[in-house]
C-alpha cells in the first residue's frame, strides 16, 4: 500500500524517480488498491476535464459506423468519454477498481445509480438509472467473458499504460477474451522516459503492444501527437508522444 506522499528527495539520496503523484513512491509495481489512497486524495490529474481528442477524432474506427455499439471501457476512472459514448446511443460498460472514481462519475453528471454486489468475485455493479451506463467496480484481472459478455468495441486511455508492465500480456489477453469477432480496440499509449519519470504512465512502443497483442490480433498504428505539456515538463522528462493503435482480432 502507498502510505507516504510528497517525500522529497534530500539532496539527491532519494534514488526513487518523481511519479505523476508529485512524490517519490516507488509505484513500478502499483497494485490496485493504491489507486483507492490516490483517489481518497485527488490525486487523479490524470482525467481530462472534456472528451478525448482522440476518440472523438476516431470514433468511425471504432463504432465502423454503427450506431449501437457495446463499448468496454477499461480502467475508466470518472472518464467523461463514457458519458460521450453513451450518449452517441452506444451501451457503455466501465471498469474500475477505485470505488470513489464510479461515485464521483455518477454525482459529477447526476445520474441516479444502483450498486449491486458481483456475483462470484468480489466488487460491485454500478448501474445507471435511464441511461446505458454500468461500471464494473473491481480488479480488472478478475474480469471474464461469461461475467461481461463480448464487445463490439473497446476504448482504452490510461489502462494498459497505467498497469504494471509485467502485467501488460496478462491484461491483454482478459480484453482479448472479452471481443467479439469484429471488435475494434483502440489503444491510446506513450512514448516517456521512464528513466527520468517514474510513471505511470510506462512507456509503451509499438513493438510492446504488439507483443501483448499480436499473436491473435492485427495491430495498426492509427495517429501520433506530441503531447508534451506543463504537466509532463515537471516530471523532468523532455518529451511524451501520444499515440493511437486499432486491435482487431485476427
Ligand atoms: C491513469 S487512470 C485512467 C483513468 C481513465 N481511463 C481516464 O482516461 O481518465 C487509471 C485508472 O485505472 C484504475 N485501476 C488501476 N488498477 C486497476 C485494476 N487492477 N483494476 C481496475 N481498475 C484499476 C485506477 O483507479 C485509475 O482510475
Amino acid at each position: 500500500m502507498t502510505t507516504s506522499a510528497q517525500s522529497k528527495p534530500v539532496n539527491g539520496s532519494c534514488q526513487r524517480k518523481l511519479n505523476q503523484f508529485g512524490d517519490y513512491e516507488d509505484v513500478t509495481n502499483m497494485r490496485a488498491e493504491d489507486w483507492d489512497f490516490r483517489w481518497s486524495k485527488d490525486q487523479t490529474k490524470f482525467h481530462m476535464p472534456q472528451v478525448h481528442p482522440m476518440l472523438r477524432k476516431h470514433i468511425d474506427k471504432l463504432t465502423q459506423g454503427n450506431i449501437r455499439s457495446r463499448v468496454f471501457v477499461p480502467l475508466c476512472g470518472k472518464s467523461l468519454d463514457m458519458k460521450w459514448l453513451a450518449d452517441q446511443g452506444h451501451e457503455v460498460i466501465g471498469n474500475e477498481y477505485a470505488d470513489e472514481g464510479c461515485r464521483q462519475f455518477f454525482e459529477e453528471h447526476n445520474i441516479p445509480y444502483t450498486t449491486t454486489p458481483l456475483q462470484g468475485i468480489k466488487g460491485v455493479l454500478y448501474k445507471a438509472t435511464g441511461v446505458p451506463i454500468q461500471i464494473y467496480r473491481c480488479d480488472c484481472f478478475d474480469l471474464t467473458s461469461k461475467l461481461l459478455g463480448k464487445f463490439d468495441c473497446i476504448w482504452d486511455r490510461g489502462g494498459f499504460v497505467a498497469l504494471p508492465v509485467k502485467e501488460r500480456k496478462r491484461y491483454a489477453n482478459i480484453n482479448r477474451s472479452l471481443m467479439s469477432p469484429k471488435c475494434r480496440y483502440l489503444l491510446d499509449t506513450f512514448l516517456v522516459d521512464n528513466g527520468i519519470f517514474g510513471g505511470p504512465p510506462f512507456n509503451c512502443s509499438e513493438a510492446d503492444v504488439n507483443a501483448a497483442f499480436g499473436s491473435s490480433c492485427k495491430v495498426q498504428k492509427l495517429d501520433e501527437k506530441d503531447a508534451f505539456g506543463k504537466w509532463q515538463e515537471s516530471w523532468g522528462v523532455s518529451s511524451f508522444v501520444e499515440e493511437l493503435f486499432l486491435i482487431e482480432p485476427q
